[in-house]
């Protein structure tokens, strides 16, 4: 090697390191432009960030910001609940030790400025209650080790991205309340640690991928108000023993509902307005630690079971607007905790059971339109 190309290679060595150097060297300064870019870019109405956010005070003590305890970089970040508008600063996506992002209850709007997914350390994210709008979009997939979304209530178009599949870490996914389309991704299924699913008030289509009922940490699922459709599985709960809330309201499901007492833990089963046809299972009754039991407005036929008595923490019972036949069941009235019973629009017929009258919490009682007597 001549002198000249070693001075060349040493040169360049010092180069390349001062540039991946300057790149690394990132530190509270950095932290504290990203912020102050973020505070000029967002209307803060309350001027609640005009006192804190400044260079005479440690960016570490401004409201909303919380820092990691050695080598101080700023993690958390919580501004919800301010009523800030405007767009969602790109700038955030310097904030490069963020595990925690809270905007939630502002006004913010426009899309997500994808500079977010830069922020690799998130493993807590929640802009619920804003009026974004625009896809979820695959750079969401690098967000991987992100345990809780929370983009409920903004207006969010386009489909489910299957990239979100690398967030397979998420515990809690709650996209309830906005405009998103097509099919629940069957990529659902890297969600090994999901104990929260909620979809609820979207547009989704297609049927539930079978996948998801394999999903045994799964505790919450909602798919309430889409456009859903296809009929549950037999056993709905065999690989599901920890759910305790199943919301499959508003959609457009069909068949029998399936055998539900495997559902030990479920304490609030909404299944009404869809198709579903056939009788109310016969199990039901095993449910003990059920309180709300929706099933109205569907076309479901056979008699009221007589177990539903062993269900002594139901609130609500709610089957009205089907074609249930038979009496009342005698012995309701050891459902002690009844506050609301609709079992209005049926064919039910027989005389109104008097123990009835020992529901002593019961604030609704719903019984036209039946053939009744008593
Ligand atoms: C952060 O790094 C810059 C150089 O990149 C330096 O000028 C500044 O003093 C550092 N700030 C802190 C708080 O260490
Ligand atoms: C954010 O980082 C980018 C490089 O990633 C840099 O160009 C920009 O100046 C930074 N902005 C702020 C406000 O620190
Ligand atoms: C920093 O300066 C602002 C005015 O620019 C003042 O209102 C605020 O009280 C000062 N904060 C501290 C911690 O000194
Ligand atoms: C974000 O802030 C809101 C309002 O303060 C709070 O209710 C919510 O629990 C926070 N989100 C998370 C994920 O902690
Ligand atoms: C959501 O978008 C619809 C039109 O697509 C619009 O009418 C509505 O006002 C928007 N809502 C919010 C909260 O931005
Ligand atoms: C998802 O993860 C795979 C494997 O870890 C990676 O190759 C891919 O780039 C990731 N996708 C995104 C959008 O980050
Ligand atoms: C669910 O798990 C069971 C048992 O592990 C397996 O037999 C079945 O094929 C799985 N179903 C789906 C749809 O993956
Ligand atoms: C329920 O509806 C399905 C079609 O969705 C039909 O095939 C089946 O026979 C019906 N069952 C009963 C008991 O009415
Ligand atoms: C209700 O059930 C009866 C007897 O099974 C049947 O004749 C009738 O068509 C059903 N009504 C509706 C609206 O499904
Ligand atoms: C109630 O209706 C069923 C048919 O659905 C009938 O067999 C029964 O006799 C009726 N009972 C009374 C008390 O009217
Ligand atoms: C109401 O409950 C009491 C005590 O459990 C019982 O003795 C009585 O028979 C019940 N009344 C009716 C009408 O079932």
């Amino acid at each position: 090697m001549t002198k000249f190309h070693f001075l060349f290679s040493a040169l360049m060595f010092i180069h390349n390191f001062m540039v991946s150097y300057a790149m690394i060297v990132r530190n509270l300064t950095t932290d504290q432009h990203a912020l102050l870019a973020f505070k000029h870019q967002i209307i803060d109405p309350h001027n609640i960030l005009a006192n804190s956010w400044t260079t005479n005070n440690s960016v570490c003590n401004w409201v909303g910001v919380s820092c990691a305890a050695k080598d101080p970089r700023v993690t958390v970040l919580d501004l919800s609940n301010m009523g800030f508008t405007g767009t969602i600063p790109p700038q955030l996506g310097n904030l490069s030790f963020l595990v925690s992002l809270n905007l939630s209850h502002n006004n913010f709007h426009d899309h997500f400025p994808r500079e977010l997914g830069r922020l690799s350390r998130l493993k807590l994210i929640d802009l619920s209650f804003n009026f974004l709008n625009g896809e979820i979009l695959s750079w969401f997939g690098r967000l991987d080790k992100v345990l809780h979304l929370n983009l409920r209530n903004n207006n969010l178009t386009g489909v489910i991205p299957p990239s979100i599949a690398n967030l397979s870490n998420l515990e809690n996914l709650d996209l309830n309340h906005n405009l998103i389309h097509g099919n629940i991704p069957h990529e659902i299924s890297k969600f090994l640690n999901l104990r929260i699913l909620r979809l609820a008030s979207n547009q989704l289509s297609g049927s539930i991928p079978a996948v998801i009922y394999n999903i045994s940490s799964l505790r919450m699922t909602s798919v309430a108000s889409n456009n859903l459709c296809g009929s549950l599985p037999k056993h709905i709960c065999r690989h599901l023993p920890n759910l305790e809330a199943l919301y499959l309201d508003g959609n457009d499901f069909s068949g029998q509902i399936p055998s539900i007492g495997e559902c030990k833990n479920l304490q609030g089963l909404q299944l009404s307005s869809n198709r579903f046809n056939g009788s109310i299972p016969r199990n039901i009754g095993s449910l003990t630690k059920l309180r709300t039991l929706f099933l109205y407005d569907s076309n479901l036929e056979g008699e009221i079971p007589q177990d539903i008595r062993n269900l002594q923490k139901l609130e609500i019972f709610d089957v009205g607007r089907n074609n249930l036949s038979g009496q009342i069941p005698l012995r309701i009235d050891e459902c002690m905790n009844l506050e609301k019973l609709y079992l209005d629009a049926n064919r039910l017929n027989g005389s109104i059971p008097k123990s009835i009258g020992n529901l002593t919490r019961l604030t609704y009682l719903y019984l036209g339109e039946n053939n009744l007597k008593g």
